[in-house]
């Protein structure tokens, strides 16, 4: 078990009636002019954003709103809430819906005190010193930003997607009301079991082999997501298992099932290109790649496979064949995505095949123009990219 570090400061307030408390929060966390920030109308339509205009006036707090954030979410919309926070003099950032509201708020939050531009972060030419505090309404179990310290935007010159990590901006509180969810579209819910099953295996997929009780954490989560899914997507307000789908996705997220381990990240990095490039969704993405990374790397350790497999997707164990155990293993995970709905190639994901040029260039800025490499379990340079962009668009 390797050292480490588990820092996790977000206070969680969860279950039905949460957010009658978002205003209190706002007020503890020394918030007393907020930005509201939204995206597309999910939050209008459910009436949530109604019920935090009025619990924050009758606080006494004020507020200007920046909506509209798509997912993805834009560098022009970030550079758009600095501007306007700066311009209206806001101490704090509430994000009412999923990863990419949150996301957006983490960004202008890095972006209001720094004097040069916020995309200097994601370029890796600046580190955040400073940071306005944030807080977030969950609407998607999904991403789990939340509770994680990362943050992805998209700049659409070049449509380049870099994420940036920093404990700086670490959600205050997170108000997560497994009710909010009922009215998710089963495409994004089963998007959000996707990327909650992939936020725990990039850290499963890990060179360390001795992590007894994170390997247990892991295992448990992802079987509980893998049987909550089918339930939410037959009866989307089953509070039940909806709130069992919450509590993993910031829970996969927040860095528990990473103690002692060092994450893989490869399919990750992989999909940011293609949802780069495509703009289709982070979930979708993830599972037309996995697959093919998975049959790519699994002889570097079939046996961590194997254990996959049996433990997570209940396949019968060959004792005297990890390969075929592990091979069997990744058929039942793909298997899975399917019956969610999810693409398992890339030409389901996007209705055609890449072109050659196209995975040339997902591979060339996956890997800074063959700078550097992917993965931990194997590590993949430019060509391995290349190579796995192709197997998941349909060769071999
Ligand atoms: O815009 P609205 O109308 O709200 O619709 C959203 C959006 O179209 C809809 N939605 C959300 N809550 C809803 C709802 N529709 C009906 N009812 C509700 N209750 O769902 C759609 C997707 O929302 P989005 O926020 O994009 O989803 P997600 O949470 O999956 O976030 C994806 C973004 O997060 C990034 C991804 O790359 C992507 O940009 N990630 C962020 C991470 C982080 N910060 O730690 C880690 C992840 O690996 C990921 O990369
Ligand atoms: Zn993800």
């Amino acid at each position: 078990m390797k050292d480490f570090t588990y820092y996790t400061p977000t206070e969680v307030v969860f279950g039905r009636r949460s957010e009658e408390r978002i205003a209190r929060l706002v007020r503890r966390y020394g918030g007393t002019k907020v930005l509201l920030h939204y995206g597309g109308g999910s939050a209008e339509r459910s009436g949530l954003l109604a019920s935090i205009r009025s619990q924050l006036a009758a606080e006494g707090i004020g507020c200007v709103e920046l909506g509209g954030v798509v997912p993805n979410p834009r560098l022009s919309k970030v550079r758009e809430g600095v501007a306007l926070c700066r311009a209206e003099g806001v101490d704090f950032l509430l994000a009412v819906g999923g990863g990419s509201v949150i996301d957006s708020a983490k960004a202008i939050a890095y972006g209001i005190p720094y004097d040069g531009d916020v995309w200097d972060f994601f370029a890796g030419q600046a580190q955040a010193e400073v940071c306005i505090p944030l807080g977030a309404v969950v609407t998607i179990p999904a991403a789990g930003s939340e509770m994680s310290n990362g943050c992805v935007i998209t700049n659409e010159e070049g449509w380049q997607k870099r994420g940036y990590s920093s404990q700086l901006a670490r959600c205050r509180f997170a108000v997560m009301n497994p009710e909010r969810t009922f009215t998710l579209p089963p495409y994004q819910t089963a998007c959000g079991v996707t990327d909650i099953l992939m936020h725990t295996m990039e850290r499963y997929f890990s060179p360390e082999v001795d992590m007894t009780l994170t390997d247990a954490i892991a295992e448990a989560l992802m079987r509980t997501v893998i049987d909550a899914a089918p339930e939410v997507l037959a009866r989307p307000d089953d509070y039940r298992h909806r709130a069992q789908i919450m509590w993993a996705g910031s829970l996969a997220h927040n860095d528990l099932t990473g103690c002692g381990n060092v994450g893989d990240w490869a399919t990750h990095h992989l999909e940011h290109e293609l949802s780069a490039l495509f703009d289709v969704a982070h979930g979708a993405g993830l599972a037309a790649v996995w697959g093919s990374w998975a049959r790519y790397v699994y002889r570097t350790n079939p046996a961590r496979f194997a254990r996959f497999a049996v433990n997570v997707l209940h396949v019968e164990n060959d004792f005297t064949d990890p390969e075929r155990t592990a091979l069997a293993g990744i058929a039942a995970m793909e298997r899975f995505y399917r019956s969610i709905g999810m693409p398992t190639s890339i030409p389901e994901l996007i209705g055609r095949p890449a072109t050659e040029a196209e995975i040339v260039e997902m591979a060339r800025k996956c890997s800074l123009d063959g700078s550097s490499t992917e993965g931990s379990f194997r590590e993949l340079d430019r060509a391995d990219m290349e190579a796995v962009y192709r197997l998941a668009n349909g060769g071999n």
